[in-house]
């Protein structure tokens, strides 16, 4: 069975999975619990200045009849006493020494503030330290959270204040709410921070009450942004996750990296490791479903690192980073075509629909004695009946024209149904970047373009 222990900056944890600095890791009874339940570690609700939170404080995007696929909160940090936390991660971290116990704080932007919050965080045995540079509402107009993480000399200031007192090590965390999240990584490698971690919540006012007119959710009648967070965050959060590997200074500083943004399954975990993180953290998807998901998120890793032969957590951080490119890379000759399987399509239409009116128009409708048919607008024999589905016109691409864009592809809602089938290339491997550096003017000037078009075969419909 595969070894899920990590050793994080000198953060050890049983397995990877720890609950991020949020409402399920705001009090000692729920910590605790989550380690009973299997936890490896846990990110503290941030500490530090004196707030008073307020109702409505979360909203939710639904979409397609599933529940909470993001979350939005307007919640700030912790609003327990100072003194009430420090003496409950003690406590917790003497029940719990094998777990990381991780306290994030955020105070305002003082030295004295920073380090004297950072050795009231070590008098309590705690291992490590998460800088919250990234709370985008309600601490940020007080400068502080994503004030300071949007802006790379706040960012190395403070965290050489918190590196000035710190004896344990210091995650700093990154905020999503920035053009260039490398930037601020590089701030904190500049200050000495021990690891990094991303994403915290992306600005965002999740709807508005389309009988009352007010934003959702409503507090007296007002409304404003919020943080976004859940599984809709996940391919930002993994975009911003690769480009930190893809950075020369962020690899050569060998810091490790704490990936979060919408982990719900086991393989949102992988991907996110492969993508080169080493621990993980957990928010919405607890909010969710509770703390049991952790016996989910550690046997489905576990297994699916067995049948891959991955013996440690170690052999997965980053293996897919050499998959990263950029698209001057990729292969301009490079071809598939979307391919349907007859049986499994219950002619529904979608792909038609979506191929002719918006893409490239090569699929046809194809009628049971083989006529090219208009499609019909209703169909009383499809209400549901399977007898009727062998009477219906059937989609069929027409492959040389297909551009490989993958439309119907997503749209099919049958699993397995169309497939993007890889075809021979029709002419030799280029990549733009060979193109500008062999002839510049064709990437330069249309009519050069349409030259090198005609002489390689190009037909664009
Ligand atoms: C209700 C709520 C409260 C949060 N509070 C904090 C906080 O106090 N400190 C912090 O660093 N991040 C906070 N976060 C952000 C989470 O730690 C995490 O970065 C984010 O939710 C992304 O992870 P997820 O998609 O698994 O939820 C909060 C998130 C939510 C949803
Ligand atoms: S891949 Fe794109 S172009 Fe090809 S059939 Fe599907 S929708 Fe049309
Ligand atoms: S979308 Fe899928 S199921 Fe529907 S007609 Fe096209 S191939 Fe068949």
């Amino acid at each position: 069975m595969a070894d899920l222990s990590i050793n994080f900056a000198g953060i050890k944890s049983p397995n990877p999975f720890w609950l991020a600095s949020a409402p399920p890791s705001n009090s000692g009874m729920q910590v605790h619990r989550a380690f009973e339940a299997g936890w490896g570690g846990a990110v503290w609700k941030t500490i530090g200045a004196p707030v008073l939170n307020i109702s409505n404080r979360y909203g939710a995007w639904h979409y397609g009849g599933q529940r909470m696929l993001a979350i939005n909160n307007i919640e700030l940090i912790s609003d327990r006493p100072l003194d009430v936390n420090l003496r409950e991660i003690a406590e917790v971290k003497r029940a719990w020494p094998d777990r990381a116990v991780v306290v994030s704080a955020m105070v305002e932007p003082k030295a004295e503030a920073w380090k004297k919050i950072v050795m009231q965080i070590q008098d309590t045995g705690a291992d490590g330290i998460e800088l919250n540079f990234g709370c985008p509402h309600g601490m940020s107009e007080r400068g502080m959270g994503s004030a300071v993480g949007q802006v790379p000399e706040y960012c190395e200031q403070i965290t050489g204040w918190a590196m000035s007192a710190a004896t344990i090590p210091v995650i700093v965390k990154l905020t999503p709410n920035i053009t260039n999240v490398v930037v601020p990584a590089h701030s904190a490698i500049n200050a000495g921070a021990n690891a990094l971690s991303l994403i915290n919540t992306i600005n965002s006012i999740v709807g508005v009450d389309l009988d009352t007119l007010a934003i959702t959710p409503s507090i007296g009648g007002k409304g404003g942004h919020g943080g976004y967070a859940g599984p809709a965050v996940k391919p930002i959060a993994l975009n911003m996750l690769a480009s930190l590997g893809a950075d020369e200074k962020v690899m050569n500083s060998g810091l490790p990296i704490s990936g979060m943004g919408g982990i719900s399954t086991w393989q949102d975990a992988a991907e996110f490791l492969l993508l080169g993180a080493t621990s993980l953290q957990v928010c919405t998807a607890v909010m969710h479903y509770g703390f049991r998901i952790i016996e989910d998120l550690c046997n489905g890793l576990s297994n699916w690192m067995d049948e891959k032969g991955y013996a440690t957590i170690d052999d997965v951080v980053g293996k897919s980073l050499n998959r990263v490119s950029e698209f001057k890379h990729f292969d301009l000759a490079f071809k598939a075509v979307a391919r349907i399987d007859q049986e499994a399509c219950i002619k529904c239409n979608l792909c038609y629909v979506a191929c002719n009116d918006t893409t490239h128009q090569c699929i046809d409708l194809v009628s049971p004695v083989g006529e090219i048919v208009q499609p019909y607008s209703y169909d009383v024999r499809s209400n549901g009946k399977h007898e009727a589905v062998g009477t219906r016109a059937h989609p069929v691409v027409r492959e040389a024209d297909c551009v490989g864009c993958r439309l119907c592809y997503n749209v099919c809602p049958v699993d397995n149904c169309i497939e993007m089938v890889e075809v021979a290339p029709e002419r030799a491997s280029t990549t733009w970047d060979e193109i500008s550096r062999n002839e510049p003017a064709v990437t330069e000037d249309w009519d050069a373009m349409a030259k090198y078009r005609e002489t390689h075969g190009i037909h664009i419909h």
